[in-house]
């Protein structure tokens, strides 16, 4: 293991952590309360002065930490690359999303190296933890720190390790779910698993970067799948005149040789819905054309229409029309009990539900507002929300801080696309 550093005058080993977001400043966190001195880098002025004045700037890190972490001065946040000059080790989080064609969008990464190198000290340590390609490590970030006179294994130590922070998630946090670590040569694995095992419970050395990437595309795609899988159950189910939910919940009482996986109005978040396409998009450069993604991605992305669908046929029960339709949406977030809308289906209905013509107010305790191109749509609160009347309420997230009995109880036609209300034997309630 690398000595720790002096430089902060005391033994302190010394890490930075690159991109301050759902998964930096966790990682930051952990590092810290193991004793690491951690600068957290950001391009984002505002971020780096919310969390230097003690305020957390993601849900599942509190005000509290963060302010204990500043004032004890193991954490500390800047737009300023030059402070990597102190560390010896440095976790690059920052955002990979899809371009408009659903290609991979490893620009974040390539500027967050090209700010680094500059700076970067001779034995450091870096690790890339943004969900990627199998081959980034090697085939972008390498070639950088080469070209820039750096040798691997002597000057600079690479690996990578997949983040499976689950936001919101009350049991497994980013302390005590194992994390997979795989270096570019033996040695940089070891050196990165060495330092992780300070701050993380358990951590789990694969032979290479390029298998600690595919580790977590296996994982998301093996998610990404089963979704598609249950979504076009639920659909077949509908024809059938069965429930979905009742099925799935059978079969789960088989102990062994089934996972159960619920349906949904379709993918979203940062993650399950990109990451597969990562790998999808690496296999075309190879000639390699991945079906079971791609037919995966064609069902989930089918999902809002379908909702839509079963929202203008519930509509003609009553003789209504979508369009000139009063619709509540009940939750906009990606998933239940988080504030994060990115990649929500819950925008897709937003979209789909307003381009044929319908009228849309939508609740959602965590999200009090969201972008909807160029306009900011307001949430209405649950007092609003339940005092009002609507020709149809769709439930889209299921929030543990929702009252969906209180709108059930209001007799409007309901359709409940995360099984909310699979209680409810009222005619008037609907499930996905
Ligand atoms: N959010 C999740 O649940 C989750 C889970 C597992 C893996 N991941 C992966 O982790 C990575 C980060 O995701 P996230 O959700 O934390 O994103 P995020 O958008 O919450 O945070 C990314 C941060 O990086 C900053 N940033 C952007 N460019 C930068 C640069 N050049 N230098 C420094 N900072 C920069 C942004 O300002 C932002 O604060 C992605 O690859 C994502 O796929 C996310």
């Amino acid at each position: 293991m690398s000595p720790p550093s002096k430089e902060n005058g005391t033994d302190r080993p010394t890490m930075a952590v690159v991109g301050m977001g759902y998964v930096g400043l966790p990682l930051a966190e952990a590092f810290a309360d193991a004793g690491f001195k951690v600068i957290g880098l950001d391009v984002s002025v505002d971020k780096c002065k919310q969390i230097n004045s003690g305020r957390s700037v993601t849900p599942d890190v509190s005000d509290e930490s963060v302010q204990r972490l500043v004032d004890t001065g193991l954490l500390e946040a800047t737009t300023d690359f030059a402070k990597v000059s102190e560390v010896e080790l440095i976790s690059i989080c920052v955002p990979t999303p899809l371009s408009k064609s659903k290609d991979p969008d490893i620009s974040y990464i390539v500027r967050a190296c090209e700010s680094l190198l500059p700076h970067v000290r001779k034995g450091t340590v870096v690790v890339l933890e943004s969900t990627t390609y199998p081959g980034t490590t090697r085939d972008v970030i390498l070639e950088r720190f080469e070209w820039a006179g750096f040798e691997l294994g002597k000057d600079i130590h690479l690996a990578f390790s997949p983040e499976r922070v689950d936001p919101g998630n009350e049991t497994w946090n980013i302390k005590n779910t194992p994390k997979v670590v795989g270096g570019l040569t033996p040695k940089c694995g070891e050196l990165a698993r060495d330092y992780y095992a300070r701050a993380l419970d358990k951590v789990v050395l694969v032979s290479s970067a390029e298998a600690a990437e595919m580790v977590k595309l296996l994982e998301n795609t093996f998610r990404a799948i089963n979704i598609g899988m249950v979504n076009e159950l639920a659909m077949v189910c509908e024809k059938l005149g069965l429930s979905s939910w009742e099925i799935i919940d059978a079969a789960a009482t088989k102990p062994f040789g089934f996972l159960p996986f619920r349906p949904g109005p379709g993918l979203g978040g940062h993650c399950i819905p990109i990451d597969p396409l990562y790998l999808s998009w690496k296999m075309r450069t190879m000639d390699y054309k991945v079906r079971f993604i791609e037919l995966a991605d064609e069902v989930n992305s089918f999902m809002p229409h379908y909702v839509v669908g079963r929202v203008q046929d519930l509509l003609n029960t009553q003789e209504k029309a979508l369009k000139g339709s009063r619709i509540l949406i009940l939750g906009m977030a990606y998933k239940a009990d988080v504030d994060d809308v990115r990649e929500s289906p819950a925008l897709d209905l937003y979209e789909i539900l307003s381009e044929k013509g319908a009228r849309i107010a939508y609740h959602d305790p965590h999200v009090p507002s969201f972008r909807f191109g160029a306009e900011v749509i307001q949430g209405v609160a649950f007092e609003v929300a339940v005092a009002d009347t609507y020709d149809l309420i769709l439930v889209a997230t299921g929030h543990k801080a929702v009252d969906y009995d209180a709108f059930a109880d209001l007799g409007l036609l309901l359709l409940d696309t995360r099984n909310q209300l699979g209680h409810r034997k009222d005619e008037h309630v609907h499930l996905l």
